[in-house]
């Protein structure tokens, strides 16, 4: 026995004794970026504002620090403040020392590639100024005219900035230019059906679809791709994939904190525009698409168009039996007490904002028919979880019903996507002794789990493929367009009914939602001892 095979036999064995499972041992490709990217100068629109501050500049420097970033690279902070390229460094500066596992040393060198400018959002005249401004530096720092324009601005914003970029000539590519010009679009991509096609018939006044990014930042999170991997790479599990053998799905994006300090953009959301027309949806297209004969971007998102088109028209004349809604009241997280989301600041105090739902969905078509999904999002729950759990069928017939009195629990597989990432699978193992009885055990595999590798945060995957121009991880309009045209009937609904109050039950914060939902839930989520 050679030396090699000697310690992966120790090291399995040490497992076993603990209980653990392992991988074989074969070294993972370390998946870093394959390609040379293009150099180019990154454009923040709503620059000093908290997105940039807490999810994108934090996500540039990580990058910088692992050498992920173009060389040359730029970045241009815009906003209606007025500040100094220095007074800009220092507060981005500021902003990513929160962030204390980020190697700081490295700051001075990062800071140099920052810029701002301060530009009014509704004057041409300040954007062929921005223009003009980006002209120079790409002349300066060789970035070859190569821009995207993230907007990190309130959703009303979206329209008239981007037709400004477009008037300024900033959209243009090619020759004149002599680069590329990308333009990234945060959620919620319009408001209901018509706001959204509205939104994307201006953007596409000055861009071609491949110059749009509309982000999702769940579709970046290693987890939610492992998705796919996970049940595409691997052959056992496809075949039960299916309404033959799963009773149910429940995907869960729970989260403990509350709206926080943006109550002016919740107030006009709520969960249902927030989470679910977004990234649920993803969660749940992830889980339900068919194999696409490539991975390649489009044919990805054609398959999830297709789920889409299954989305059964929601019984909006039976809401009360698919859809329960919910509002946070007082509480307590952690042993401290919270606010109700009344009393937050800026929030109205009689607002009818729901900040909990619980969906009940069902997808026509024949992988799901019958199978219901259940999707589940809220704010001042108990704890943050983010899961897709696949509940199986119970065995069809029980061979053991003369010996045992007990209900055999059927498999259910968990793909955790927060706090841990892990996938965990349960099933039956006999009791170890002379008498016959069942145990319910899990079989955990933890992601990270014999990786040494970096780690990208999502925001940091979301630039890298902007950058190399994949939209593989980016909403396309006609997803955007069908997710809408499924939701806008049950928000029409739901605002505009004389029961909208009744609709919409007080949850405590820190529990686990709303009393309905709660019996639900409990009945769903006995997991096995
Ligand atoms: C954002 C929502 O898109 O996602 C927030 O606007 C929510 O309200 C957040 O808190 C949750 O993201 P994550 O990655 O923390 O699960």
């Amino acid at each position: 026995m050679g030396p090699e095979k000697q310690a992966l036999d120790t090291r399995v064995e040490t497992a076993l004794t603990e209980g653990r499972t392992i991988d074989l041992g074969i070294p993972a490709k370390q998946c870093l970026m394959e390609n040379k990217m293009d150099p180019c100068a990154i454009v923040i629109v709503g620059a000093s504002g908290d997105l940039t501050g807490r999810k994108i500049l934090p996500a540039l420097f990580n990058l910088f620090i692992n050498g992920g970033l173009p060389d040359p690279f730029l970045i241009v902070g815009c906003s209606r403040t007025q500040m100094s390229d220095q007074a800009f460094r220092d507060k981005m500066k500021d902003a990513v020392m929160q962030f204390q596992d980020l190697d700081n040393s490295k700051w001075p060198e990062f800071a140099r590639c920052l810029y701002y400018r301060s530009i009014d959002y509704h004057n041409l005249e300040s954007f062929t100024e921005l223009a003009e401004f980006l002209r120079d530096l790409d002349e300066r720092f060789k970035t070859n005219g190569n821009r995207i324009f993230y907007l990190a601005i309130p959703p009303t914003l979206y329209r008239p900035v981007s037709e400004l970029i477009g008037r300024a000539g900033l959209a243009e590519e090619g020759e004149q230019n002599n680069g590329w010009s990308r333009i990234v679009v945060e959620k919620p991509f319009g408001r209901d059906l018509e706001t959204a096609i509205d939104l994307d018939r201006s953007i596409h006044e000055h861009f071609q679809e491949h110059q749009i990014f509309r982000i999702d930042h769940y579709l970046a999170k290693e987890t939610v791709q492992n998705v796919l991997m996970f049940r595409f790479a691997n052959s056992i599990f496809e075949p039960i994939w299916n309404r033959r053998y799963i009773e149910y799905v429940r995907i869960t994006a729970a989260e403990s904190i509350g709206v926080e300090h943006r109550a002016g953009y919740y107030e006009q959301t709520g969960v249902l525009r927030d989470m679910f027309q977004n990234h649920m949806m993803q969660l749940l297209a992830m889980t339900a698409m068919d194999p696409p004969s490539l991975f390649e971007a489009d044919q990805v998102r054609d398959e999830k168009i297709r789920v889409f088109r299954s989305l059964r028209p929601f019984p909006v004349d039976k809401l009360n039996d698919y859809l329960i809604l919910g509002q946070y009241g007082p509480g307590e997280i952690n042993g401290e007490k919270v606010p109700g989301y009344r009393e937050e600041p800026e929030v109205s105090s009689d607002s009818l904002i729901p900040t909990f739902a619980m969906m009940k969905i069902f997808l026509d078509n024949w992988r799901w028919q019958g199978v219901p999904f259940f999707l589940t999002s809220g704010k001042r729950l108990a704890e943050k979880l983010t899961e897709i759990v696949i509940q199986f069928k119970e065995v069809p017939h029980s061979m053991f019903r003369q010996t045992l009195d007990e209900h055999i629990t059927a498999n259910r597989l968990i793909l955790r996507i927060y706090p841990d990432e892990k996938i965990i699978l349960t099933f039956q193992t006999k009791n170890p002794g002379a008498k016959v009885c069942l145990r319910s055990v899990t079989m955990n595999f933890n992601y990270l789990q014999n990786y040494t590798g970096p780690v990208m945060e999502a925001y940091e995957k979301v630039l890298i493929d902007c950058m190399s121009g994949d939209q593989m991880l980016f909403w396309r309009q006609d997803g955007v367009e069908l997710c809408w045209s499924f939701l806008t009937p049950i928000l029409v609904e739901c605002e505009t009914c004389g029961d909208r109050a009744e609709m919409l039950y007080p949850y405590t914060g820190g529990t686990w939602g709303p009393e309905p939902f709660h019996k639900l839930w409990q009945s769903q989520m006995t997991e096995p001892g």
